[in-house]
């Protein structure tokens, strides 16, 4: 099976999923963050050397304070049991978003994992973090600027790589797959940039029961596509 060298998913459904079971929402979250590990070893088991997912967005705080929260506590035990799964997959962990908004202790965590991870390179690990895409262009937009305030760009030197330097994901290759679980068929805000070439993928399956069968249907269904780029296909 030819594996794409970027997935991106947006792991949607935890709470739908949690409340079929008749349990809260917090522990579709839990189990969503579980179904994260062993997606990240089966990612590396397939040969993909790119995986970014879509773990909580600008718009995410304005769910309930306790799952607020729930989150929170979530992401400080996941990010430390992270740096084992990074030195088991010999995977390279970045955040992609705004981390000032979290608390200091989660931003600790965030340097210490990229920094615990920085020189592996069999797998490249995106966690997207109060990430949304307009934001994430606008920042860079700001920073672009800054540099042409201080005369390191010049206007007429600002084209599509010029302007990908900027951006959070700078250096790592478009996702060639989006995988969207759990229905709704929308990006809310996702990668809008990187996507512009992308395959998507949408299935109702809650990120929850999303496993390594899912994964591969996904990549079936990827290959058995015909990817044309706006030229002409081949005979
Ligand atoms: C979408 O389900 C999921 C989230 C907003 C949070 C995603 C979080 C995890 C998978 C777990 C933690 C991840 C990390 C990186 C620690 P939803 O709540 O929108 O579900 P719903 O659409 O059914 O309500």
């Amino acid at each position: 099976m030819k594996v794409p060298n970027h997935i991106a998913i947006i792991l949607d459904g935890n709470g739908r999923w949690a409340k079929a079971k008749g349990m809260p929402r917090g522990y579709g979250h839990i189990k969503g963050c579980a179904n994260l590990e062993t997606i990240c070893d089966d990612i590396k088991d397939l040969g993909v050397k790119y995986l970014t997912v879509y773990a909580f967005s600008t718009e995410n705080w304005k769910r309930s304070r306790e799952e607020v929260e729930g989150l929170m506590k979530l992401f400080r035990s996941y990010l430390k049991k992270c740096m084992k799964s990074a030195e088991k997959n010999h995977m390279r962990v970045k955040i992609i978003g705004d981390p000032s908004a979290f608390a200091p202790d989660i931003q600790d965590k965030i340097r210490q994992l990229e920094e615990f991870s920085k020189d592996y390179d069999e797998l490249y690990f995106q966690i997207a973090l109060n990430y949304g895409s307009r934001d994430e262009i606008v920042r860079s937009i700001r920073k672009l600027a800054a540099d042409v305030a201080d005369g390191k760009v010049a206007p007429d030197a600002i084209d599509e790589s010029c302007f990908e330097n900027y951006l959070d994901t700078a250096g790592v290759p478009d996702p060639d797959l989006l995988i969207r679980t759990s229905g709704e068929q929308r990006l809310s805000n996702f990668l809008m940039w990187q996507l512009a070439y992308t395959e998507f993928y949408f299935t109702d399956v809650p990120w929850p029961d999303f496993h390594k069968k899912e994964l591969i249907e996904a990549i079936e269904k990827y290959n058995a596509r015909d990817r044309r780029y706006g030229g002409v296909k081949e005979e």
